[in-house]
């Protein structure tokens, strides 16, 4: 039997979630499991007595791993649970940097002479014209439970979808998608493709690993696209980058200071997986994972 405590009392859910505004209190440190999103857990204090720590999502950089493995914290995360959402924002995003949506959306919103927007639009059409990504290249570089859903579908849409992960086999990859037929390198990935999406976690190896190099390998007015973590990419070398055209636009879910309002930046604040479904699956693997820990002992993810 499980009590549960609400220790964000913003959340909706519920399920006692571990906010950015949790406060210790002596009453907490009974806690046997946490369940946490995307509060940054490094320099808070972890409740005494905790046995497990489950992250409703799939990154665990905002859990301070290494100190749950020398105190004996099991840290479950929820792969893949949140994966379709994670998707269909991705395609939207590769959609929007090829149809000036945002563009005519506003235009439409903001013009004035409303009672002749009929006629003033059709002069806008030119203005607005974007591409299609039927028959582009794309790269994805991390083949996961995310980056085989975008090449799926990416493939229904007509793309050409090649993909990179030092970690899976192309046979396995082909497996998990069904759609990657071309086995490429990440140079070759750089130098060929039309569209580039990552989907790798952020570790030490990762950090930065879109730098200056990669950018100048490159196709002149490449669209990449990050929905995995923001550190991933160098900003400097990616200001530049946009400066001087050799990306047309940076899609991203994360905002900051460099990128948030930027021209050739669309940006989203961390909306990935921010649909019911996403949640409610998160929620619902994260708790089964608790729980099959505290009763049986099992460590797994699902
Ligand atoms: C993830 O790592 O899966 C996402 O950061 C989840 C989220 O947006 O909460």
């Amino acid at each position: 039997m499980f009590q549960y405590k609400c220790l964000n009392p913003i959340s909706q859910t519920g399920l006692g979630l571990f906010g950015d505004d949790y406060k210790q209190t002596e009453e907490m440190n009974d806690a046997d499991a946490v369940l946490v999103r995307s509060a940054k857990m490094h320099d808070m204090e972890l409740p005494e007595n905790v046995k497990v720590i489950a992250r409703a999502g799939a990154g665990v950089n905002n859990i301070p791993v290494d100190v749950c493995a020398e105190k004996g914290i099991v840290v479950f995360n929820t792969p893949g649970a949140n994966a379709n959402g994670v998707k269909e924002l991705v395609l939207a995003g590769m959609l929007l940097a090829s149809r000036d949506i945002v563009g005519g959306i506003e235009w439409v919103a903001h013009e004035e002479d409303k009672e002749h927007i009929d006629k003033l639009a059709e002069k806008q059409k030119k203005q607005f014209a974007g591409c299609e990504i039927s028959g582009k290249k794309l790269g994805i570089i991390g083949l996961g439970a995310i980056g085989a859903m975008v090449a799926n579908s990416a493939t229904h849409l007509g793309m050409e979808v090649y993909g990179y992960d030092p970690f899976i086999s192309i046979d396995a990859a082909w497996n998990l998608s069904r759609t990657i037929k071309h086995s490429k390198s990440l140079d070759e990935i750089y130098s060929q493709c039309d569209y580039i999406t990552i989907h790798v976690p952020l570790t030490d190896n990762t950090r930065k690993m879109i730098d200056k190099e990669a950018f100048t390998k490159m196709k002149d007015g490449v669209v990449l696209l990050n929905f995995a973590r923001d550190l991933l990419v160098d900003e400097d070398a990616l200001v530049e980058a946009l400066d001087s055209g050799k990306v047309k636009k940076y899609v991203t879910d994360f905002a900051n200071a460099t990128v948030a309002g930027r021209p050739g930046i669309l940006v989203t604040p961390h909306l990935g997986a921010s649909t019911e479904e996403s949640e409610e699956n998160c929620a619902v693997m994260a708790v089964k994972e608790v729980r099959d820990f505290l009763e049986n002992g099992n460590i797994k993810n699902s």
